[in-house]
């Protein structure tokens, strides 16, 4: 059981987390990441994406918001921002590799190099995984391999774990199973609840998305420059 209560009380989110590897120096490329982006839901992730590109931190574009669920928040918030949103609804689709090889097909259709999964609450299958070897990156908000699929967020509340947190990992077709690109952690307080937890991960998932985003992209380059 946390004993420890929030020191700030007005403002739990606000406090220094640990993320891992720290944010340093941020990299530049020799032209700028060409990354498709997914989610599901309110868009979050994606919007902090938008805005570590826009403040030039992250040197990326993001060329297409690919979203399954209509008039859902990112999209929303792709129109406002000005980006590329285009719907695959997986209700429209026989199986998920014939959704997969659609998402597949829309990012090569775009010149992607790299696609992430900002909130995508969908397992995804090997027609895309393998349609971008190691360049298919997930965030999920558990300090993996802890708490893995759904509600990771609640699976953590009811374990009584002190320290949550979440995670950037590479996509494998084992669900939330790839090696980990960079992790934040944060504390439990004993008066928490699913919300106040929640908005201090998500807190944190929105400097570490960018961020892990980046290393993975030292990763990308190098590997293209080493294959000539
Ligand atoms: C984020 O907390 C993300 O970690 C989680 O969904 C939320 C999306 O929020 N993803 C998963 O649970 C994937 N298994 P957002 O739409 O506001 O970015």
């Amino acid at each position: 059981m946390p004993a420890q209560s929030d020191p700030s009380q007005t403002d739990s989110e606000c406090y220094p987390a640990l993320i891992v590897p720290a944010i340093g120096t941020w990299p530049r490329f020799d032209s700028p990441l060409r990354l498709g982006v997914m989610a599901s839901g309110t868009g979050t992730n994606f919007e902090a994406l938008h805005d570590a590109i826009a403040c030039g931190d992250l040197d990326a574009q993001i060329r297409v918001l690919v979203v399954n669920n209509p008039g859902c928040g990112a999209s929303e918030r792709a129109r406002r921002l000005g980006i590329r949103c285009e719907l695959r609804d997986h209700r429209r689709f026989a199986s998920r590799e014939a959704m997969d090889q659609e998402l597949a097909r829309t990012f090569k259709n775009e010149d992607i190099e790299a696609v992430v999964m900002a909130g995508w609450m969908r397992i995804v299958t090997p027609v895309l995984i393998d349609a971008f070897p190691g360049r298919l990156i997930n965030i999920h908000p558990s300090l993996l391999p802890s708490f893995k699929g759904m509600d990771a967020i609640g699976q953590c509340l009811k374990s009584g774990v002190t320290i949550a947190g979440c995670t950037v990992h590479e996509v494998l077709k084992d669900v939330d199973a790839g090696p980990i690109l960079a992790q934040a952690s944060v504390p439990i307080f004993c008066d928490d609840d699913r919300e106040r937890l929640t908005r201090r991960i998500q807190t944190q998932e929105h400097r570490l998305l960018p961020w892990a985003t980046a290393i993975a992209g030292q990763r990308w380059r190098s590997a293209r420059e080493t294959q000539g």
